[in-house]
């Protein structure tokens, strides 16, 4: 739900813009930056903010995989499934990591720890298989390296 402060800014952000088609992503962010991720109702208000139809603002939140519409993890990695970086290992990248947290995509572990995302392209094409947890971005990955990676996060 959007408050009433929430509202005000999100005001502020189609006063800025040229139309409100152009509000619709930035409202969203900013959404997901207040509450971590964006729920239904959330895109039920925003529609009524924005005099949009409902199904607009869904299709926009479902779109970006940068928009998050379930809570987050504390660490969420998102690994490449394109091609050149499938082509590494008889097992992807994806593949070894997901029996590795027992989680498929767009799961998270039961302690909240990790979520998984399968996505198209990380724009390190050429330093395959790439991955990213959070903001941070790993490139010319093996399974050790990303063992080490993954243990060093569960140590904290
Ligand atoms: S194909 Fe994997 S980062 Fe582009």
């Amino acid at each position: 739900m959007i408050d009433e402060m929430m509202r005000q800014t999100i005001e502020g952000i189609i006063k800025k813009l040229p139309c409100r088609d152009s509000a619709v992503v930035p409202s969203l962010s900013y959404i997901q930056k207040v509450k971590g991720h964006i729920s239904e109702s959330d895109m039920e208000d925003l529609a009524v903010i924005l005099q949009f139809p409902e199904a607009r603002i869904f299709s926009a939140a479902s779109f970006y995989s940068m928009l998050k519409l379930k809570p987050k993890s504390r660490h969420h990695i998102q690994v490449c499934t394109n091609v050149s970086c499938s082509l590494i290992e008889t097992v992807t990248l994806f593949d070894y990591i997901s029996e590795k947290l027992g989680i498929g995509d767009g799961e998270t572990t039961p302690d909240g720890l990790f979520s998984l995302e399968a996505v198209e392209c990380l724009g390190s094409c050429g330093y395959a298989p790439a991955m990213m947890i959070n903001t941070e971005h790993y490139e010319n990955l093996s399974f050790e390296k990303v063992d080490e990676i993954m243990d060093a996060i569960i140590k904290g």
